[in-house]
């Protein structure tokens, strides 16, 4: 239902309401544009957490098979606040719309394209490569953590080097490891995610821990092919 507020160099940026409250009267066109351009019905632009950049890739059915699942969601009223951007942001975001350039989704049997794939549409490279000032991603830093949320109830949390660095990133993660890892946080549908509140982390280990084996580990083979880099991400601690 939105409302989760961003806070960042840029100014302070809410996720909107996504249930049929605020959008049902938007057409199927326009929520596919809001996802992969990254403009609203107006083609004004959403800031650049919004992952259009990634999200301009997906295959067309995957794309009506998300407007059709926020169809069903449950109408919840939320009136969620205007983003407040600092000075220049409010200009420069102007430059960001994307244009959706789809792929065809990879068979399940090109198993690293297919990981490519996933890890695009499911969001693990926008959170996990970090952004410049300007919120474009540093594509240097692939895939090599360090981009930097608030959490509630205060502090920061940094998302992990999920390259194939054996120091500082899951190089010396096998499948297994990597498959286990989700798997801590499957549970039965209304049962919470016991997090201590000091380990409170915005990546959505839950919804993940649906995906099956076979597309954990497309994943994996994909991420134990890009560059390692060397970054040593802090997690938990504090911004020095
Ligand atoms: C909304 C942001 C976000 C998204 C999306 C996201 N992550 Fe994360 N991820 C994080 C953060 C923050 C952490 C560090 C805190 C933690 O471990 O929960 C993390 C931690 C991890 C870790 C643990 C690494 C370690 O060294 O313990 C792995 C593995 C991982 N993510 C893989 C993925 C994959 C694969 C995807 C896509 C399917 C993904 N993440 C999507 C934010 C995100």
């Amino acid at each position: 239902m939105g409302g989760e507020a961003f806070v960042e160099t840029f100014g302070t940026i809410y996720a909107s309401n996504i249930t049929p409250a605020a959008i049902g009267d938007w057409t199927d066109g326009e929520l596919v544009q809001a996802i992969t351009e990254g403009v609203n019905r107006d083609r004004q632009p959403l800031f650049p957490i919004m992952p259009s950049s990634r999200y301009k890739e997906m295959d067309i059915e995957d794309l009506y098979s998300v407007v059709a699942y926020l169809r069903m969601l449950k109408s919840i009223s939320n009136d969620v606040s205007e983003k407040k951007l600092k000075f220049p942001f409010n200009h420069i975001e102007r430059t960001f719309p994307e244009t959706y350039n789809p792929i065809s989704k990879p068979a399940d049997t090109d198993k690293l394209a297919y990981g490519k794939y996933l890890a695009t549409i499911a969001d693990c490279i926008s959170c996990h490569t970090p952004r410049n000032k300007t919120g474009k991603p540093i594509e240097e830093l692939y895939l090599a953590g360090g981009y930097e949320f608030p959490i509630h109830g205060g502090g920061t949390v940094r998302a992990s080097n999920i390259t194939p660095d054996n120091t500082t990133g899951i190089g010396s993660w096998v499948g297994e490891d990597f498959i286990n890892r989700f798997m801590e946080y499957s549970f039965p549908p209304g049962e919470g995610i016991p997090v201590e509140q000091e380990n409170n982390t915005i990546m959505p280990w839950s919804a993940y821990a649906t995906m099956t084996d076979a597309d954990l580990s497309a994943i994996y083979l994909y991420l134990m092919s890009v560059a390692p880099i060397n970054n040593n991400v802090n997690e938990w601690g504090r911004t020095e």
